[in-house]
């Protein structure tokens, strides 16, 4: 058991759990990677939570698109008030998405959807943020 090999999806997907099952407010929670072929685009990877349509998204576009090309996480505590936006559920009120960088290159993010308004604390994005550049290393 102690030598099973773990792959990154299943890695990946325990930290979604982990974290939707233990912050209340976490209702959606998600990786999305860069295109391995090198494609401007974002590819859905391991996620706890409701479907979701967007399964690929263009750099540039939502609050996703916007961290592939930025590079910082993004803080919406209110995605209505949001210009480029795509919606995933109406019932989503706040989000934020943390870039996974391996050095200079942008690799994944992770995304987590709130549906309560103002819930994102600086404590979660500190905590997330950590999460992120430890995996850096698995990819
Ligand atoms: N709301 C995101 C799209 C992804 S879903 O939340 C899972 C955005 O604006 O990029």
């Amino acid at each position: 058991i102690l030598n099973k090999e773990v792959t990154r999806d299943e890695k990946l997907f325990a930290i979604c759990e982990l974290l939707a099952d233990n912050v209340d407010t976490f209702d959606w929670v998600g990786f999305y990677m860069a295109d391995p072929e090198g494609k401007k685009e974002l590819v859905l990877g391991p996620f706890v939570g409701p479907a979701t349509d967007h399964k690929r998204i263009p750099f540039g576009r939502g609050i996703c698109g916007q961290v592939a090309e930025s590079h910082e996480t993004f803080v919406s505590q209110d995605v209505k008030s949001e210009e480029n936006y795509l919606s995933c559920s109406v019932s989503v009120q706040s989000e934020i998405v943390v870039p996974i960088m391996k050095g200079e290159e942008f690799v994944a993010q992770l995304d987590i959807d709130s549906n309560t308004k103002g819930s994102i604390t600086d404590e979660q994005q500190k905590l997330l943020e950590e999460i992120c550049e430890k995996l850096s290393r698995e990819f």
